[in-house]
């Protein structure tokens, strides 16, 4: 979700009004997700790297996810969205930490829309996170480490227990993936738009999908054994 400071820039405002108004694209984009029959959404919401911007923008982006998690989850529970947060959540004040849990807690068996919320996330912490995991099951005897190959070093990752990425979009204009899920992307369709994030609506969203119902994924293979399964 890239392009609210530049949103902002553009109407003389401050960024933190780009981030108040991305929110309303973040509201849009899960219904229009829950009209498509989408089942997972995935939000890059905070990186790691993001503690690095001035402590006044990040102080702001800290209450606006308190005051949307305060406002939303009972909505997104009433829609039968299940909520989680992925990311290194041990960095953030306990009030913060007490409502995402909640928020989890309260929507863990909905089953509609599986909504993910990637805070003070990376990529390569990911990568990182699982396999100090393995090491830690190699120590414990419990894992050999011939036995540790892509299946079961995957099986650490964050959404390991949902279905591969099919669809990886990015607004703003850039052309680059910022540490968002690398081991989750490697056969992922990438999209980027020019749409500032606090643009983007239904139509975006839609002519994302439109665009990657037109490729072809051949996972590695080539496009006459993809034409015969
Ligand atoms: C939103 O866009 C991303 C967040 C960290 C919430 P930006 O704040 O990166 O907007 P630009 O890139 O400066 O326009
Ligand atoms: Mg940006």
């Amino acid at each position: 979700m890239d392009g609210n400071g530049r949103w902002a820039k553009a109407r003389h405002r401050p960024r933190s009004f780009g981030h108040s108004a991305g929110r309303k694209a973040v509201r849009e984009t899960v219904e229009c997700c829950l009209r498509e029959g989408v089942e997972v959404l995935t939000l890059f919401a905070f990186s790691s790297e993001n503690w690095q911007r001035p402590q006044d923008e990040v102080g702001a982006l800290m209450e606006l996810f308190v005051r949307a998690l305060d406002k939303e989850v009972d909505e997104l529970h009433g829609y039968g969205v299940r909520v989680r947060f992925i990311g290194a959540l041990q960095a953030f004040d306990e009030l913060l930490q007490q409502r995402m849990r909640a928020a989890m807690a309260k929507t863990a068996d909905n089953q509609r829309l599986q909504l993910n919320i990637a805070v003070n996330y990376g990529g390569r912490w990911d990568i990182v996170h699982a396999a100090q995991q393995a090491a830690a099951a190699v120590a414990r005897g419990e894992l050999g480490v011939e036995e540790l190959n892509e299946a079961s070093l995957g099986r650490w990752m964050s959404l390991a227990d949902l279905p591969p990425l099919d669809l990886f979009i990015r607004t703003g204009g850039e052309y680059r993936l910022s540490n968002f899920l690398l081991w989750q992307t490697a056969y992922a369709e990438l999209y980027f738009t020019d749409t500032l994030w606090p643009d983007f609506d239904q139509a975006s969203l839609r002519s994302a999908i439109e665009d990657y119902a037109r490729r072809e994924r051949r996972f590695g293979r080539t496009g006459a054994q993809v034409a015969r399964t």
